[in-house]
């Protein structure tokens, strides 16, 4: 298949998990096949598949692959290991244990009818979220584009895009949305160190896509913001706490900081499933602690002195006071958000 055809982080094809390599890009663009539940795991650790959805949807057809050739006498053993496997991947993003709870319901569901129709059921249930996932995102943008106006300068942190997601994006989604309605939209990419999701991943799906895009170091932020050069910011989330307190990658806090001083409104754009209802408020939030390189190389190459001491959390919280609005496929949730949330997953 050719690049440029090429829209979707994830699909299933020759019964495996096709996905494109992350970690590779922009320098390369690589597909990898991934046959066994094991091969999602490692590709969800290390990022190969990264972002809230992506990962959902990832596990959701890792879990199939755990069980796939599987008999009678084994598949409940293998259903255990593989869920527990999928689970110990990544702590943050809530989409990973919403998605592996959904499938595992499907497999109990279905298991009374035997091997065959469970691993079927799987199967069914994971194309299910893939394509619902699409649809999803589609519906945050159509409600989030209404928020931007022609002409407008959004800054955005990380990547939630076509490649956090299963396609289109959650915040690029919304601003997908708004270029396809014809408004002039621009965009300022934090770079987000360490692991440039800003700098590889946004600035490439922008540029692809021909939505102006202009790339920026993290810590330049306050000062566009200050010269009034930022009229919005929309980034996506890893979780959300029924407070509306939400984690997303590290950087997010302080980008939200710095537009509640400046006036810049700072919107989240994320799916229902990225929301913790069980959670009370973002201290609760597990915040997942990756390796001391992630910090000291950049691209393999090292930039800080050996055995130098390192701290590497991969997200932070934002608390619900400094977003102006979190943008749902039900619509804009604003405060106080324990009411406006619980009000779409009631509708
Ligand atoms: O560590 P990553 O790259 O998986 O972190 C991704 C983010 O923080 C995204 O902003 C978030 O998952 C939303 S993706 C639609």
């Amino acid at each position: 298949m050719r690049e440029e055809l090429i829209l979707r982080s994830l699909w299933f094809e020759d019964n495996s998990l096709m996905i494109i390599d992350q970690t590779l890009l922009p320098g390369e663009f690589r597909i990898v096949k991934l046959s066994s539940c094991d091969e999602v795991a490692h590709a969800i650790k290390t990022l190969m598949v990264r972002g809230a959805p992506a990962i959902g949807v990832a596990a959701a057809y890792g879990f199939y692959l755990g069980i796939k050739d599987c008999s009678e006498g084994n598949i409940d053993e293998r259903l255990d290991e593989s869920y527990e496997l999928l689970r110990s991947t990544r702590p943050t993003a809530v989409n990973l244990f919403w998605a592996l709870e959904r499938v595992r319901g499907v497999a109990i569901t279905a298991r009374p009818a035997g091997v065959d129709a469970t691993k079927v059921a799987i199967l069914n249930e994971a194309h299910r979220m893939a394509e619902e996932d699409v649809a999803t995102n589609r519906k945050i943008g159509e409600y989030g584009s209404t928020l931007i106006k022609d002409g407008f300068n959004i800054l955005t942190h990380c990547n939630a895009g076509a490649l956090a997601t299963v396609d289109y994006g959650t915040a690029l989604g919304v601003i997908r949305a708004a270029h396809e309605k014809g408004k002039r939209v621009h965009v300022y990419a934090d770079e987000t160190r360490p692991l440039l999701q800003g700098a590889r991943l946004t600035a490439w799906e922008l540029k692809r896509d021909g939505i102006p895009v202009t790339l920026i170091a993290d810590n330049m932020a306050g000062f566009l913001m200050k010269q009034g050069r930022i009229d919005m910011v929309v980034v996506g989330a890893d979780r959300i706490a029924q407070n509306g307190d939400t984690a997303n990658k590290i950087g997010t806090y302080s980008v939200a900081v710095l537009a509640a001083r400046n006036n810049v409104p700072f919107y989240i754009a994320a799916p229902l499933s990225t929301v913790d209802m069980s959670l009370n408020n973002g201290s609760e939030i597990p915040i997942e602690e990756r390796s001391h390189e992630e910090v000291t190389t950049v691209k393999g190459q090292r930039i800080a002195p050996e055995g130098v001491d390192v701290y590497n959390p991969a997200f932070d919280i934002t608390e619900a006071e400094l977003i102006k609005g979190i943008i749902t496929e039900k619509g804009i949730a604003y405060p106080p958000y324990k009411e406006s949330l619980q009000k779409f997953f009631n509708d």
